[in-house]
């Protein structure tokens, strides 16, 4: 029992049924669940939106989902999901609402906090974040010289860079292909130096993003870029308006840095940073593909929003995805989720979900601050297909660790591609379908003898199989596809983090770091001797001096 009264999760009814039934299923390989139901390939599969979801490449029978639901069921994780789209104070460290889902709320929806409506609020944001973006696409908007917009570079970090950066990135073929659109986020000077380098000042709109405009990488970068400006220009302060925008919860420090709070675009305390890019924060996306394909994929998220909060447990697919992660992580020991997304465009998901995942759920006390006794988050890694083929795909196939991985595809390739480019798709997508079969079946010992493989060959030939793997099948990648799909990840891991019993809304891991690190510059600058150093740290601090030849 914890200190608030609350069953422990490993000593529920339900939890005891799914270690007794793993061991149960332990001999089972697909190969026999496949066999056993000849339609499970039809009959484990869901829709939401336009995702097919195959969950049929999982090692699950029906009783295992039901025992999963019954977890679910018995840890209330509708009850914690219907407090979230109330606006409840969910984020319990932080006394804050989780609100993300407000934010493509549609315009005649209340959703109150404290008492107070959110919706017109955030309707009233977007309506100026569309207005700005329609005046700097048509060249309405102009430089501190009268030239028009051409390039428009995002600086901020983590959820603040990660989420537009990769819907850029994903929705590419829709952006307004004139305008050059950067992300810079990196405090290494190399990331602002290599995103201005080729730049005419005069073109260009710097896009600040940070929630609490405190984030030290960002505020570095946003006056490293101000400087950069106006050498550039050869200006004064008053060329900062016309360039500079700010994306912000904090309108004090938006003032302080210099930039007028009327080119401030803001958002609000009971958005998570990671669960942003659909807020202000989306801007820069905005920007390159114009308010009605923003509106598109706000469209997109919120479908996923009402699946989520309506459909029925056995057909809730955030639900099911969450789930599958805590049998494999809970239940089989995997330590890690391969995202594995076969398309260029989504080159960045895989990172963008890192944060989602890693940030909300790297926890290991509850939610009242009693430790956790059982795995939480899993490491989230993965790049798209087929790059991945052939570089680290040989450990899923053939090593000895348990890795699940979603594979995300798509019948077509974006409108753009014509000719052999199009023609490509196929072979993409053969590869796709190839790697889960392949995952899940493998090949056995039989199967390699007949081929004529000499018999000291055959162990290594053999692929044992029964790797789980879901797939979510779309026809394109369109804008409200992404959100879809964002959605669907944000929710899995509300999931998730609803049974582990942890708080999936403040990041408290990342705040040492930063505090040492701002200790630690002026050792490396100035030479001060930092109190309580470390003996490691002590001796790489003098000897970077060192190299320095300071
Ligand atoms: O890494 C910690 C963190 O607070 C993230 O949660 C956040 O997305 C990022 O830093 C950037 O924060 P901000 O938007 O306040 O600059």
């Amino acid at each position: 029992m914890n200190a608030d009264g609350r069953t422990r999760l490993n000593q529920r009814p339900e939890w005891t049924a799914l270690a007794k039934h793993r061991e149960e299923l332990a001999d089972t390989h697909l190969r026999d669940l496949f066999a056993a139901h000849p339609e499970r390939g039809e009959a484990y599969t869901l829709r939401v939106g336009d995702l097919y979801v195959d969950y049929s490449k999982n090692l699950v029978t029906d009783e295992t989902l039901r025992l999963l639901r019954e977890l679910a069921a018995a840890t209330d994780v509708s009850g914690l999901r219907d407090a979230m789209f109330r606006g409840e104070r969910i984020n319990v460290t932080e006394n804050r609402a989780v609100l993300h889902t407000a934010l493509r709320a549609p315009r005649d929806a209340v959703i109150e906090v404290d008492g107070e409506n959110v919706v017109p609020g955030v309707h009233a944001v977007l309506d100026r974040m569309s207005d700005f973006a329609n005046r700097v696409r048509s060249g309405e908007w102009t430089g501190h010289t009268g030239k028009r917009i051409r390039n428009v570079v995002n600086v901020g970090i983590g959820g603040s860079d990660l989420g537009p950066a990769m819907a850029y990135e994903a929705l590419r073929a829709y952006t307004d292909r004139g305008l050059t659109v950067r992300f810079v986020s990196n405090v290494d000077g190399a990331d602002l130096h290599e995103a201005t380098r080729d730049l005419d000042a005069a073109e260009t709109l710097f896009i600040v993003a940070s929630k609490t405009f405190t984030t030290i990488e960002t505020v570095t970068n946003a006056t490293s870029a101000r400087n950069w400006l106006l050498g550039e220009l050869k200006a004064g302060p008053e060329a900062v308006a016309k360039h500079f925008v700010a994306l912000s919860t904090n309108a004090e420090k938006v003032a302080e840095f210099g930039i007028d709070t009327v080119n401030m675009f803001e958002f609000w305390d009971w958005v998570g940073g990671r669960y942003s890019y659909d807020s202000a924060i989306g801007l820069s996306l905005m920007i390159a593909i114009g308010p009605e394909r923003f509106g598109e994929m706000l469209e997109g998220f919120r479908l996923v929003d009402e699946h989520f909060r309506t459909a029925p447990a056995e057909a809730n697919v955030p639900l099911l995805l969450g789930l599958l992660g805590i049998w494999y992580g809970n239940f089989h020991d995997a330590q890690s989720h391969a995202v594995l997304p076969y398309s260029h465009y989504l080159s960045k998901f895989t990172a963008y979900l890192q944060q989602l995942d890693m940030e909300s759920n790297g926890k290991s006390v509850q939610r009242d601050g009693e430790p956790v006794g059982w795995q939480t988050g899993p490491v989230v890694w993965g790049t798209p297909g087929t790059n991945g083929q052939h570089a680290y795909y040989q450990l899923i196939h053939q090593g000895t660790k348990l890795i699940p991985a979603d594979f995300i595809g798509f019948a077509e390739p974006v409108a753009e591609l014509s000719g052999e480019l199009k023609a490509q798709h196929d072979l993409l997508m053969a590869n796709f379908f190839a790697q889960t079969q392949a995952l899940a079946f493998g090949k056995t010992p039989e199967e390699v003898r007949e081929e004529g493989v000499a018999e000291d060959l055959v162990p290594h030939k053999t692929f044992r199989g029964n790797h789980p793997t879901t797939t979510i099948l779309a026809r394109e990648l369109t804008p409200s596809v992404l959100g879809q799909l964002v959605a669907l990840y944000e929710h899995k891991v509300f999931v998730q983090g609803a049974v582990w019993n942890i708080d999936s809304f403040d990041q408290w891991g990342v705040e040492l770091g930063k505090v040492l690190a701002k200790r630690i510059e002026p050792a490396l600058t100035e030479g001060t001797e930092v109190p309580g150093l470390d003996a490691s740290t002590k001796t790489l601090t003098s000897k970077y001096r060192e190299l320095r030849g300071r």
